[in-house]
This record gives C-alpha cells, sequence and structure tokens, in this order.
C-alpha cells in the first residue's frame, strides 16, 4: 500500500444488506459499496457513460456484477469493466477490507486513485 492511501471505514457489514449496494462520498469521491454474501467490493459510483448512479442499480449475484440503473451497462465489481454496451469504459476499482465487522474502503492506492 502506498503512502497515498487512505483507509475509510464507511459501515458495519452488518448494515449492508447482502445484494445491495449503498453510495458513499469519501474525500470526494462517490464510491459505491456493494455486498454479495460476506464479500465487498467498492467501485465509482458514477457510470463511465453518464453522470449516474451505479448504487441505484441491480447487483448481479451470481455474476458479480452491477447494472446502471440508466441504459443497462453492466460492470464486473472485480475488475470495474464494463460487460455489456453503452458504457465502453472501465469504472475505477477501490481496495477494501473488512475489520472487526467493520467495512474499510481504501482510496488512493493506485492509479486513478484505484487500487485494482
Ligand atoms: S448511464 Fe450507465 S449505461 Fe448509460
Amino acid at each position: 500500500m502506498s503512502e497515498r492511501a487512505v483507509r475509510h471505514t464507511v459501515a458495519a457489514l452488518d448494515d449492508l444488506e447482502p445484494g445491495t449496494a449503498r453510495r458513499f462520498v469519501l474525500d470526494g469521491t462517490d464510491v459505491s459499496v456493494v455486498r454479495i454474501d460476506d464479500d465487498v467490493y467498492a467501485i465509482s459510483d458514477t457510470c463511465s457513460h453518464a453522470q449516474v448512479s451505479l448504487s441505484d442499480g441491480e447487483v448481479w449475484c451470481e455474476e458479480r456484477e452491477i447494472e446502471c440503473p440508466k441504459h443497462g451497462s453492466t460492470f464486473d465489481l472485480t475488475s470495474g469493466e464494463p460487460l455489456t454496451l453503452p458504457a465502453t469504459q472501465p469504472v475505477a476499482v477501490y481496495g477494501v477490507d473488512v475489520v472487526d465487522g467493520q467495512i474499510v474502503v481504501i482510496i488512493g492506492d493506485g492509479e486513478n486513485g484505484a487500487t485494482r
């Protein structure tokens, strides 16, 4: 982890319903935190196609994807890559830890603020 990385405790794991996403603003960065079972993912909340909150979209648990609520592009939660049109650009992906039942999002550890 680089010196630039900042860890943000955002919520208790138990407060985020499995199969849902929630938007957080962390140092001015909109982040969508997604829980699937006991796995947690963090990606940029803003769709790469337009200024739409991905947290308002549907979480596809089995596929580990989130669907943009506006035009339906789906994004891989592990890579941020768009898997369906019309989006063609990836969204940033951030590191996540669960420490003592608290979700911690790590911002600013790599290129474009992403950690992976
Ligand atoms: S705004 Fe997300 S696919 Fe168009």
